[in-house]
């Protein structure tokens, strides 16, 4: 059995360089943190970009770059500044991710992006092949490398290619407007397996491969030539133990423990023991649906005014792919929100919303989840949304209520939570009056589920299903030849 090669635009890792000094920050995002508990526990090399453009690293520090990598057993993949910005900036995050998230009037089709694309995925591709002996197996992650299976399988007909998507795979009729649809199918049928977060995104992906390349698909395997692909939906957990058993911790924590956001928490529940804390947390980005969740707290304050000064929004925004003009727009368009309804209802002592641009260290997630009485994520598309996963998950006592978008992928494995449509104001208000007003037995009632089909499918076992999945896939697509 040869090594796993894991390959992500994102490693587990970010490098950057401080006064000459290179430090390494955790990467944020689904993929990132889910991946490095897959990756920390087992033979695996994770192949990936550094977060420096080669323009960014002098000559002298490239082989501490290489070494700072090597500690968290990962590979760089060395990109331009020109490349970063028309494959990542360019067609990752102004033509994949708008359109998969169903933002189709965000869409920019322009072919200088189409070109930086399939030169950076080669790229990719010959990093895995300078890598990979006969016997590993390759697994690739995510929108940006969809061309990567294929251009791999050119050169090594034989080895076992796994690819996986974190983000929604869109309806036909929003897929057939990309210029390149076919080529991006073609890409992703190089691999063995091809896995989705749910049978939706299965789905549309079987039906763009039967309409727009007319082959044969029968149930969930495509026949190409000798081979046949497998297509499956493996919905993505989370490293469950690892935040239940940080939350326990946590609450353990004697006062000289505390974080100072911790300290300033527990200050304003003493203060207003009734009070609720709402909480948000989100990369800024427009498919999270942040600036109408506000909009919707506005609504709601208006409705049910008897929970001024008895209810408080903290609303976590990660900064995220700041080059993007649409990102751009929604940080103004977020921060004139917040000020306008702060503005607007703040009294001496109740401000409404607490706003934090910012991405914050895992301890500091733990004290928001454990803080926070309701958790109210509210994407308007999202491949799964693992932040709803692990506000269950630091639950111990089994008190809090999620209120969750029913177009998040992670709603269909979480019914017991309080779904919501993202457009609809009015239930979004009373779904925020029944969180506040859910009796104590009922919440727990709930979460008790939740955790312990979390606790269940949690990220190794998603993994473990891939790989397996894979492994039974190639040993069949043998048996065919
Ligand atoms: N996260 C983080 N730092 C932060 C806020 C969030 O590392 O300051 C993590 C969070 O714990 C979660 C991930 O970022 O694991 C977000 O994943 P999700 O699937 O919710 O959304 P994505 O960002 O992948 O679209
Ligand atoms: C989503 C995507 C990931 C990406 C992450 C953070 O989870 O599916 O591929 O890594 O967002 O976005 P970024 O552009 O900062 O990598």
């Amino acid at each position: 059995m040869g090594k796993t090669i894991i390959i992500s635009n994102r490693l587990p890792v970010q490098l950057q360089i401080d006064n000459g000094e290179i430090t390494a920050i955790p990467s944020v995002g689904g993929l990132a943190t889910g991946m490095k508990s897959v990756h920390s526990g087992g033979d695996s090399l994770w192949i990936g970009w550094s977060g420096l453009t080669d323009e960014e690293i002098p000559d002298r520090l490239a082989p501490k770059i290489d070494k700072a990598l090597a500690k968290h057993g990962s590979s760089k993949v060395n990109l331009t500044e020109s490349e970063i910005d028309g494959y990542y900036y360019g067609f990752s995050n102004r033509t994949i991710w708008p359109l998969f998230h169903y933002f189709l009037e965000y869409s920019e089709f322009e072919s200088e992006y189409w070109e930086a694309y399939k030169k950076v995925n080669q790229k990719f591709a010959d990093a895995i092949l300078e890598k990979a002996d006969d016997g590993d197996t390759i697994w690739v992650h995510d929108y940006q490398l969809m061309l990567v299976p294929q251009m791999v399988r050119e050169k090594k007909p034989d080895i076992s290619i796994g690819f996986f998507l974190h983000i929604p795979f869109p309806s036909f009729e929003i897929f057939r407007t990309l210029p390149w649809r076919e080529e991006i199918l073609n890409g992703l049928l190089g691999s063995d397996l091809i896995g989705f977060h749910t049978y939706d995104y299965e789905r549309h992906f079987l039906s763009s491969v039967r309409r727009l390349l007319g082959l044969e698909v029968s149930f969930n395997d495509i026949s190409l030539d000798d081979r046949v692909i497998k297509v499956d939906s493996f919905p993505m957990g989370i490293d469950y133990k690892k935040f239940s058993e940080a939350a326990k911790k946590h609450n353990q924590n004697k006062e000289k423990d505390k974080s100072e956001l911790q300290k300033r928490l527990d200050t304003h529940k003493k203060s207003a023991p009734d009070a609720k804390f709402f909480l948000s947390i989100d990369r800024l980005d427009y498919s999270k649906g942040i600036a109408k969740r506000i909009y919707a707290f506005e609504y709601f304050l208006n409705k049910y005014p008897q929970y001024k000064e008895k209810v408080r929004l903290i609303v976590l925004a990660v900064p995220s792919r700041s080059n993007v003009p649409q990102y751009q727009l929604l940080k103004r368009e977020v921060d004139e929100l917040v000020g306008r309804i702060n503005g607007e209802f703040s009294t001496v002592s109740w401000t409404p919303i607490w706003y934090f641009y910012r991405s914050m260290p895992f301890e500091n997630l733990i004290d928001l989840y454990t803080s926070s009485d309701i958790a109210w994520l509210t994407p308007l598309r999202d491949g799964m949304n693992l932040v709803a996963k692990e506000y269950i998950a630091t639950r111990t006592d089994q008190t809090g209520v999620l209120i969750l978008s029913e177009m998040a992928g992670s709603a269909n494995e979480m019914n017991e939570s309080l779904l919501i449509n993202p457009n609809n104001f009015e239930q979004i208000a009373d779904a925020l009056h029944t969180a506040i007003n859910m009796p104590v037995e009922e919440q727990k009632q709930r979460n008790a589920i939740l955790q312990k089909r979390l606790e269940r499918y949690n990220v190794e076992k998603w993994a473990n299903d891939f790989m397996n999945s894979l492994l039974d896939q190639k040993e069949k697509d043998y048996s065919y030849v």
